[in-house]
Order: structure tokens, then sequence, then C-alpha cells
């Protein structure tokens, strides 16, 4: 039995969501890297990297609301693993000067325990919220009114003597994180104030990261080898330092400690990470997509079925970068392989489908 989340206990493993995955190149995190992420986390706006439009609203946002005095306005951050949706929460809640309580949506399981966390907030306060999309119906009906009127109903007694009372709560605010926009209620949504979704990286910017995490780590690694790994890092910062880390491992071990171009290509094709960042997963769903289906369109569920995946993992992990890249075309009738895919593959489509083919 795993160990009830108390919402406002800050653990390593809280910041980074929860670690269902154990594929190398999965966006989650292992649980053996908890303490090294947390270190290369940057920690106010100026050493996060990219994401320079929403870093840009946002330090207005916070210094209007530091100069009036006011709670920042509820925000909602979304876009794939990986990319830094936690590590801007707490960010906001550092740059704002004030405490930030973190909790997710799986670990609220009644309204009494989200009622507790919103009463127990003081004024200014960050509450974020994790994985928002998995609050529970009953739950999230609390936040309505939390969000919007800064009050709470609860019901008092049972049966006809039930009456409900609101309390009023300090002004706060929410930031809440998600992979799944699409997953959340339109009433939650429109509760915040602002939306920001967050986009894969450039390469310029992915080799920042990995440069600034090389620095914080005490590796040296040039230029040729910085290129080489922000190649593979699937534009996403955690898949970044977790290839750098492997890197940096294999270089001691093998080599005097430098990381070179060969290096990182020797240290990565061991753990099957190929120049496009494409690891096993990806290519056995990219290829059952061309010899079992034709190239598609085939919908994520059976897809699901031939390859023995979660259509969740399909859907958050594989096919973000899949999609970004386009080797997979996403159409009203399932999935589709594109020509840019086969080329890599060296595969052709049947001749009947090859008309269709973008
Ligand atoms: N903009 C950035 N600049 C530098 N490092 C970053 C940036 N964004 C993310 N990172 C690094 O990547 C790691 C993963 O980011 P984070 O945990 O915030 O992702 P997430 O979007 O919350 O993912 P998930 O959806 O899985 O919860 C961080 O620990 C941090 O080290
Ligand atoms: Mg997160």
């Amino acid at each position: 039995m795993s160990k009830k989340k108390q919402p406002n206990e800050i653990l390593p493993k809280d910041l980074d969501g929860e670690a269902e995955l154990d594929r190398f190149l999965s966006p989650e995190v292992e649980e053996v890297d908890d303490i090294v992420e947390v270190t290369l986390r940057p920690r106010t706006l100026k050493e996060y990297i990219g994401q320079n439009k929403i870093k840009e609203s946002l330090q207005i946002f916070i210094d209007a609301a530091k100069k009036r005095g006011e709670s920042l306005e509820h925000s909602l951050l979304y876009g794939p693993p990986g990319l830094g949706k936690t590590t801007l929460a707490l960010i906001i809640g550092n740059e704002l000067g004030v405490r930030t309580k973190i909790t997710s949506g799986p670990a609220i399981e009644r309204p009494g325990d989200l009622a507790a966390i919103l009463t127990s907030l003081e004024t200014g306060d960050v509450l974020f919220i994790d994985e928002i999309h998995r609050l529970n119906r009953i739950v999230e009906e609390i936040l309505y009114p939390a969000l919007e009127d800064r009050a709470i109903d609860i019901m008092i007694g049972k049966g006809p003597g039930a009456r409900s009372m609101r309390i009023e709560l300090n002004p706060f605010t929410v930031i809440g994180a998600t992979t799944k926009i699409g997953s959340l209620s339109a009433p939650l949504r429109d509760r915040f104030g602002t939306i920001f979704n967050l986009d894969f990286y450039s390469k310029d910017e992915i080799s920042d990261i990995i440069k600034r995490s090389a620095k914080i780590l005490d590796v040296k690694i040039d230029k040729d080898a910085l290129e080489e790994l922000a190649g593979r890092s699937r534009y996403t910062p955690r898949i970044a330092n977790r290839l750098l880390k492997r890197t940096r491992d294999y270089a001691q071990v093998r080599h005097d400690g430098d990381i070179t171009r060969d290096i990182v290509s020797d240290a990565l094709s061991m753990l099957d990470v190929d120049p496009l960042g494409l690891d096993k997963g990806d290519k056995k769903l990219l290829l059952a997509l061309i010899e079992k289906f034709g190239g598609g369109p085939v919908g994520v569920e059976t897809l699901a079925a031939s390859t023995s995946e979660e259509r969740e993992t399909i859907e958050d992990v594989y096919e973000p970068y899949l999609l970004q890249i386009g080797f997979i075309e996403r159409t009203p009738r399932g999935r589709k392989i594109t020509a840019k895919a086969l080329k890599y593959f060296g595969k052709e489509m049947p001749r009947s489908k090859q008309e269709k083919l973008i």
C-alpha cells in the first residue's frame, strides 16, 4: 500500500508526478533520479530557459500582482510531460515570495480533503494542483466557488434538516497543471484567469538547458557532443537531463569523464536511443502502424492492443513527439504514418495506399 499523500507535504516525488512508466525515454520521473532532478530544477524565471512568451506574460502578471498587493490570478499550465509545468508552478510561488502548497488531483479523494486544504490557505498562498484533470467530480465542485467567489459551500447535517453554509477564504492562487487539457471539464477550465500552453523546446533551448545542467553537475561537454545530445532529447528538458546523466555515467566509467560526440553516440546507442531520440517503444509503434495496418489510419485503441501499450502511454508519451517531428498524423479515422517516417525507416507503402499519403 502506498502512503497517502498529505496535501501540503513537499516530496520530490510530488514535484515530478507519478512514476508510472518504466520506459527509459519516458518523460515521467524515475525515483532514483528525483534528487538530481530537484537540484537541476530552475528556481527563478530568469533561470528557466525557453517558453519566452509565457515567461514574459508571467513576469508582468507577477509584478502587477506584487505591486497591487493582490494575489495572482488562477492559472492553468498544460502540455506534454517533462516540459516544465511543475517547475514553472514552483517558480511562480517563489517569484511571488509566497508559500506554495502542493497537491494533486488523485491525492484529493474527498470534498472534505479539499475543503481542509482551502481553508488552511493564508493570504497570497499558491496552491499547486498537479494532474488537475484527475480530480473527481464531487471534489471538483468544491473548487468552482473557491475559484470564482473565493468561498466554499459546505453541507451541515443530513436529510431534511441539512443546510449549506458558506465559508469565505483568504485570497489565494491556484496553479493547475495537466497533460490533458481535453479531459478538463469546461466549468473548471473556464474558472482559470490565464491558461498557458507549454510547447516543445527548440533545439537551441535544449542545448542551453543541457549546458546549464552540465555546469551544475560539473561535467565537461564539448560543442559537438552538446549538439548530438540535444538532437536526441525529444525537445524535452526532462529527457535532456536524463540523457546527460546517463552519458556522464558512461564517460566516467569508460573514459576520462569529459563528454564528446562519440561518447554520446556510444552511450545512447547502448540505451537504444537513436539520433532522432526514438527508442524501442517508438519504433515498435511506428513499425506496427506500417506493417500491421498498412500505414493506417488506425484507431488508437487498436494500435494499443496490437503493441501491448496502454492507450494513455501512446497518447501522452509517444504521440506528442511523433506528431511534432511529423512522423505520424492524426486524422478523424485514426493515426496515419507519414512519408517522412517511411523514408526514415527505409520502408514503402503498399501501392494501393501510396496516393493517400501526404
Ligand atoms: N525551462 C526549463 N529550463 C531548465 N530546466 C527545465 C525547464 N523545464 C523543465 N526543466 C527540467 O526538466 C525537469 C522536468 O520538468 P517538470 O517536472 O517541471 O515537468 P512537468 O511538465 O511538470 O512534467 P509532468 O507532466 O510529467 O509532471 C525539471 O526537473 C527541470 O530540471
Ligand atoms: Mg509535473
